[in-house]
C-alpha cells in the first residue's frame, strides 16, 4: 500500500504504524527490525507525520536509523493500569509510540485547550500554549473494560489512545493512513473527528471486522 501510495504521488497527513510487536502475540520475524526501518522509510516518502507503536524497547531499536527527513518530535508513551499479567516481575503497564515528522509539518496543540484557555487566547492572554502531556493514559480494552468498543482483536487499542495522536497533527479533511489497521480504531477516530482515513490489512478476518465497525465497503481486493 505503501509503495502503490507513492507511485501514484498520493501524500498522506498521518500514517500510523501499530504492527505486530515482535513479542507475544503475531510471533518474532528474525528480520523485524530491518522491515520496521523499512516500513518507516516508506511511511515517510508519503507522510508529514509518521507514528510508529511496539514495545519499549522494540521500538527503541530504531532510534538510530530513523528517516533523516522525518526526526524524532516525541518519544510518547500509552500508560494504562489494567495489565493482568501473571508473570513475575514487572506488571507491564505501558506502550510506546515514536512521533516522527517532517520539520515543516504542522502541529496543533491549540486543540487541546478548554473552553477558558480558548477564551484568553482569544482575548490574546494566553502567555504560552499548553501542549498535552506525551504520556496518555486510557485503560486496556479488556474484560468488561471498553466493552462498547471492543471488536474482537487481540491487540485493539483505545480509541482514547489514538485520539490525542490525530488531534496534534490533523485539521478536518486530512487524510491519515493505517496500512496494519486491525479492528479499525485509527478508522473509527477518524470517523468522529471528521478526518478521511485510508485503512487496509494484510488479515482478511480483521478487514472485515473493519468494515463492520465502520460501516465502510473496501474499495478493491
Ligand atoms: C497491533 S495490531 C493493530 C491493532 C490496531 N491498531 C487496532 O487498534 O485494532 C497489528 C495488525 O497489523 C496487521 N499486520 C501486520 N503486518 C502487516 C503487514 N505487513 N501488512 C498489513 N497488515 C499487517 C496484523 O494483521 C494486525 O491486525
Amino acid at each position: 500500500m505503501l509503495t502503490t501510495l507513492r507511485a501514484q504521488r498520493e501524500r498522506v497527513t498521518v500514517t500510523m504504524l501499530d504492527p505486530w510487536y515482535n513479542k507475544g502475540i503475531g510471533g518474532e520475524r528474525p528480520d523485524y527490525h530491518d522491515w520496521l526501518a523499512e516500513v518507516i522509510a516508506a511511511a515517510a516518502r508519503i507522510s508529514d507525520h509518521v507514528f510508529v507503536w511496539g514495545f519499549p524497547e522494540i521500538v527503541a531499536r530504531q532510534l538510530d536509523r530513523l528517516p533523516p527527513t522525518h526526526p524524532l518530535q516525541a518519544w510518547l508513551t500509552w500508560y494504562f493500569k489494567n495489565c493482568p499479567s501473571v508473570i513475575r516481575g514487572w506488571r507491564s503497564a505501558q506502550n510506546a509510540c515514536l512521533h516522527l515528522a517532517r520539520p515543516d509539518a504542522r502541529l496543533y496543540p491549540e486543540h487541546f485547550l478548554n473552553d477558558a484557555q480558548r477564551e484568553k487566547q482569544r482575548q490574546g492572554k494566553l502567555r504560552y500554549l499548553p501542549g498535552p502531556p506525551s504520556v496518555i493514559e486510557a485503560a486496556l480494552i479488556i474484560g468488561f473494560i471498553g466493552r462498547r468498543e471492543q471488536q474482537g482483536h487481540p491487540s485493539q487499542k483505545p480509541e482514547k489512545a489514538i485520539e490525542p495522536l490525530l488531534e496534534m497533527t490533523t485539521v478536518p479533511d486530512d487524510t491519515v493512513l493505517d496500512p496494519m489497521c486491525g479492528s479499525g480504531t485509527t478508522g473509527a477516530v477518524c470517523q468522529r473527528l471528521g478526518r478521511r482515513a485510508l485503512l487496509c490489512d494484510m488479515d482478511e478476518k480483521y478487514v472485515q471486522m473493519t468494515e463492520r465497525r465502520l460501516g465502510v465497503t473496501r474499495t478493491g481486493r
